[in-house]
C-alpha cells in the first residue's frame, strides 16, 4: 500500500448560487501523478485553491500524512508542504528570477542580503529536476516556459512535497510540456506527489497514475490510469458519450476578405518580430497559422486587431487600406477578436456577464435607443439567450466576470465575439483552457462562422486544431510565414517539420 501525502475528507464549498465542492474526497500518494479532470467549472480550482489556503471550505477536513490540520492561508500551507502552480503566474516581472524565488524567504548575514547561500541551493535544485533557468534575468524578459519553472522552483525551495499544477501545459508548447512531464517524473521519483489538472485527455492518459473526474461539485469515480480511456473520461466528465469531431460543411471561398501584404514589425528594441508578411483569409475561409508560440502569431493578430506602428507593409479588409485605423474603427467595420490573453484583455472582471457580453456593443441599438439611452433589459436578455446558447454555467447574468471559472470566462468572450456577425474573425487559442464539449462547440461555431460566408483567421499552439478545421494552413518561423498549405495537400508531420524551421528556407 503506497504512503497517503495528502487526504481531503467530504470538503464542501458554497459560493452565492453554486456549490461548487459537494463532500468531495481526494486522497494524493507518494510518488504518485493524480489528475483531477471535470468540465469547465465543475470545482477543480476551487478545491485546490481550498487546500492551498486561498479559501476555506464550508466542511470537511484535511489530513497531510495522517494528520488533520486546518489551512487558513498559503503561508499555512507551504508550512505543510503544499505548493501551488498557478494558470497565471505571480511572479514579479521587473525582479530577477533568484528574487522570484528566494522572495520573503530571504536569509540575511550581518544584516545585509545574502544572495550566495540561496543561488546554491537553488542551483541543486534545477540540477535535480531538470529546471535550468538562468537565475540573473529579469522574470519579464523570460518567455513563458521558462517563468513556469520559476514557479516550480519558488515552491521546491519552500519544501513542497505536494505540488499542485493547475492548468500547467495551457500555456506551453508540445516540447515544454515533454520537458514539464520529465520534471513531474523526477519530483515524484523523490517522493513528492502531483495533482495536475488538466482538459488535454492524451496528456491526462500519458502522465497520470491515477485520474479523478469530478462533475458539477461532485466526484464522479476515481480511474486507475489502466482503466482509463479518452472516450470514457469524456463520458464520465459530461455525463453523456461526447463525439470528439467537427464536420466540415463545403463552402464556395468568396471574395478575399482580409489580405496582409509585406508586413513588417519591430519591437521597441528594434528587433524584427514580423517580417514580410502576406497572405489572404477569403469570405468562408478559415485560414489557420500552425507555429511554436513565440513566433509572432500574436504580434501578427494582435497588429490586425489594433493600431500598431508598423516598419511598413499594408493590411486590407475588403480591399480597403485599415492599416492607419484604431482599434473602434477596426470593429465597427467587422473586425472581432478573440484574444489570446483573456485576463489582459477580453473581459472586465469586476463587472456583470451581461456587461461583459455586450462590451464594444454597448454603445449600438437594440442596447441603447435612439437617446442613447442605455437599455438594460436589452442587455440583460441578450446575456440570458447567449449564456443559453453557449451553455455558459454561472448562476445569472449578473454574476461578475470575477466569480467563473476560467473555462467560462473564455467562453463568455468567444461567445461576445462570434456573436457581433463579424465579417472577419480573429481566434487566437479560441479553445485555450475550455473543456472538451465546450470546445466542440466552438469548433462548430466556428464552422458555422464559416458557411455564413465569414472570414477566420485561426491561431493556435494546438496542430491538432489548425488541422481538422483550417482550409489553408501558413506556417509561421521566426516572424515570416515560410509556407503555405492546402489542409488537404499536407500532413500534421511535414507541418511540425516547417514548424521547427527545418526547411527555414526550402520554400523561398
Ligand atoms: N470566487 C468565486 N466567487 C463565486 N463563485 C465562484 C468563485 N470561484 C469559483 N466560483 C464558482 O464555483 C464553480 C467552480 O469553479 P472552479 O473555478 O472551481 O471550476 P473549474 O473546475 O476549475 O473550471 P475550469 O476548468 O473552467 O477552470 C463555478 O461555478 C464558479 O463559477
Ligand atoms: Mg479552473
Amino acid at each position: 500500500m503506497s504512503e497517503t501525502l495528502l487526504s481531503m475528507r467530504k470538503i464542501t464549498k458554497r459560493f452565492p448560487g453554486v456549490l461548487a465542492n459537494d463532500e468531495i474526497s481526494f486522497d494524493l500518494f507518494k510518488g504518485e501523478i493524480h489528475a483531477l479532470v471535470g468540465e469547465n467549472g465543475a470545482g477543480k480550482t476551487t478545491l485546490m485553491k481550498i487546500l492551498y489556503g486561498l479559501y476555506s471550505p464550508d466542511s470537511g477536513e484535511i489530513y497531510i500524512k495522517g494528520k488533520r490540520i486546518t489551512i487558513k492561508n498559503p503561508k499555512e500551507a507551504i508550512n505543510g508542504g503544499i505548493g501551488m502552480v498557478h494558470q497565471h503566474f505571480m511572479l514579479v516581472p521587473p525582479f530577477t528570477v533568484l528574487e522570484n524565488i528566494i522572495i520573503g524567504e530571504e536569509t540575511k548575514k550581518f544584516g545585509l542580503l545574502d544572495e550566495s547561500l540561496p543561488a546554491e541551493k537553488i542551483k541543486a535544485l534545477m540540477e535535480k529536476n531538470g529546471l535550468i533557468v538562468d537565475l540573473n534575468s529579469r522574470v519579464e524578459d523570460v518567455p513563458v516556459g521558462l517563468q513556469q519553472r520559476v514557479e516550480i522552483l519558488k515552491i521546491l525551495y519552500r519544501g513542497a512535497e505536494i505540488l499542485v499544477f493547475d492548468e500547467p501545459t495551457a500555456v506551453l508548447t508540445p516540447q515544454e510540456v515533454e520537458d514539464l512531464f520529465k520534471t513531474f517524473r523526477q519530483l515524484i521519483s523523490q517522493g513528492k506527489g502531483i495533482v495536475f489538472i488538466s482538459h488535454k485527455l492524451d496528456e491526462v492518459l500519458e502522465i497520470a497514475d491515477r485520474i479523478t473526474v469530478i462533475r458539477k461539485g461532485r466526484v464522479i469515480k476515481t480511474l486507475n490510469r489502466d482503466e482509463a480511456t479518452k472516450s470514457l473520461i469524456a463520458e464520465l466528465m459530461v455525463g453523456k458519450p461526447v463525439l470528439l469531431e467537427v464536420s466540415r460543411p463545403d463552402v464556395k471561398e468568396g471574395p478575399a476578405v482580409l489580405e496582409v501584404k509585406y508586413l513588417s514589425l519591430q519591437d521597441y528594441r528594434k528587433v524584427n518580430i514580423l517580417t514580410d508578411v502576406s497572405f489572404t483569409v477569403h469570405a468562408g475561409e478559415i485560414y489557420g497559422i500552425a507555429g511554436v508560440e513565440g513566433n509572432g502569431q500574436t504580434e501578427l493578430v494582435e497588429v490586425i486587431a489594433e493600431a500598431a506602428p508598423i516598419l511598413h507593409g499594408d493590411i486590407l479588409l475588403n480591399g480597403e487600406s485599415i492599416t492607419n485605423w484604431d482599434v473602434r474603427q477596426r470593429r465597427e467595420a467587422g473586425i472581432s477578436h478573440i484574444p489570446e490573453d483573456r485576463h489582459r484583455y477580453g473581459l472586465l472582471l469586476p463587472f456583470s456577464l451581461a456587461e461583459n457580453l455586450t462590451l464594444g456593443m454597448h454603445h449600438k441599438e437594440p442596447f441603447v435607443n435612439r437617446f442613447q439611452i442605455i437599455n438594460k433589459n436589452k442587455i440583460r436578455e441578450h446575456a440570458k439567450a447567449v449564456i443559453e446558447k453557449f451553455d455558459i454555467r454561472t448562476p445569472s447574468e449578473l454574476t461578475t466576470a470575477l466569480a467563473l471559472s476560467g473555462g467560462n470566462q473564455q467562453k463568455v468572450i468567444v461567445a461576445r465575439e462570434l456573436s457581433t456577425e463579424p465579417k472577419l474573425l480573429l481566434a487566437a487559442q479560441p479553445t485555450r483552457g475550455v473543456d472538451i464539449g465546450a470546445t466542440e462547440f466552438i469548433h462548430n461555431q466556428l464552422m458555422i462562422a464559416k458557411k455564413e460566408g465569414r472570414a477566420v483567421l485561426l491561431v493556435s499552439a494546438d496542430l491538432d486544431e489548425v488541422m481538422s478545421l483550417s482550409d489553408r494552413i501558413g506556417v509561421m518561423f521566426k516572424g515570416r510565414i515560410i509556407k503555405e498549405f492546402e489542409r488537404e495537400k499536407t500532413t500534421k508531420e511535414e507541418i511540425g517539420f516547417y514548424m521547427m524551421g527545418e526547411k527555414e528556407h526550402a520554400g523561398n
